[in-house]
């Protein structure tokens, strides 16, 4: 069996490598070609250079791709020469919007390729060691038919309905699961301008409730570390979480203003620094204010 991997970032290379250690082939196909191709030298496996090409020759493609746009954009160039000569499957692990996954069902389906939804939480350690947890969306039958292949790189699957279902649900968990370096980083900040020691901030917090989740951030808020989630992508998923619940004219007060503060880190040299690392940038802006 041929597994395809569409986007070979940090996601689709950590899931790449643990597939390498199952007895399955693999295949690339990524934006940059050079990128898969390293891959490819890494864990072995065929680059390809149209995702179209890889479907046709992949038993299943699992997709790791940034945002909505690339998602549809990839769909179009799977499908846009009509129909495939057999069934295909498409597994969609990227974080996107309900709106953005209906829409990838529909163009795919026009080429007689089956949609999967099937975010993952968990980052590139988990993918590495195969303990993703995944999140499925599609009809019961096809998910008993292919379970297997999500047990691959999975510690826990669950099946969630139908699309986008399971989009849904992985929003909703990383709007709570994000959320804390950004409320970190304004109370630093407020310490900061004021002039209040950090480390007695940091003292206090050792006998509160929350103080798990400080030392969870905190190295990796003030260190330099590879990427593990980029910054703009956070912003990306709270602007996803904005958009679903506008779609359904409710209020997004949260959403919307954390992902102004990681989309304001992004753009001012932040974007593909690891998300914890916002705290620093807000930490340099309070720190301007008292020089
Ligand atoms: N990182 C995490 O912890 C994590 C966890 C759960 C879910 N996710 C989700 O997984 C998805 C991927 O995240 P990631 O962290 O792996 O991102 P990433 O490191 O930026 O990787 C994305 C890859 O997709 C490629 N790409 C982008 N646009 C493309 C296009 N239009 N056509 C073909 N290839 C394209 C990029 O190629 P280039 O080399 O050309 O840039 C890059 O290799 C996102 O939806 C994210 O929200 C991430």
């Amino acid at each position: 069996m041929q597994i395809g991997v569409i986007g070979t970032g940090i996601m689709g290379s950590n899931v790449s490598r643990c597939l390498s250690r199952k007895k399955v082939k693999l295949g690339f196909y990524n934006r940059t070609i050079s990128k898969a191709e390293m891959l490819a030298n890494e864990v072995g496996g065929k680059v390809y250079k149209s995702p179209r090409e890889l479907v046709e020759e992949s038993d299943v493609v699992i997709v790791f791709l940034p945002s909505d746009d690339d998602v549809r954009e990839i769909a179009i160039k799977i499908s846009e020469k009509g129909n495939l000569k057999e069934p295909h499957v498409f597994v969609n692990a990227s974080t996107v919007t309900p709106m953005a996954s209906l829409d990838t069902m529909r163009i795919l389906d026009s080429a007689g390729v089956r949609y999967i939804e099937g975010p993952v939480y968990g980052s590139a350690d988990e993918a590495r060691e195969c303990k993703l947890i995944s999140f499925i969306a599609c009809d019961k039958t096809t998910y008993d038919e292919y379970k297997s292949i999500f047990e691959l790189y999975s510690l826990k699957t669950y099946y969630v309905g139908t699309p986008p279902k399971a989009s849904v649900l992985k929003l909703a968990l990383n709007n709570l699961g994000l959320a804390f370096p950004a409320l970190l980083a304004e109370s630093l900040m407020l310490l900061e301008s004021w002039g209040v020691e950090l480390e007695l901030f940091k003292e206090v917090s050792e006998t509160l409730w929350f103080n798990e989740i400080i030392n969870r951030y905190w190295s990796r808020a003030m260190e330099e570390k590879p990427p593990r989630f980029k910054t703009w992508m956070v912003g990306k998923d709270y602007s996803y979480v904005a958009s679903a619940l506008k779609a359904k004219k409710l209020p997004s007060f949260l959403s919307d203003a954390l992902s102004a503060m990681y989309l304001m880190a992004s753009v001012n040299g932040y974007g593909e620094k690891d998300y914890p690392r916002i705290i620093k940038y807000y930490l340099e802006l309070a720190r301007k204010t008292r020089s």
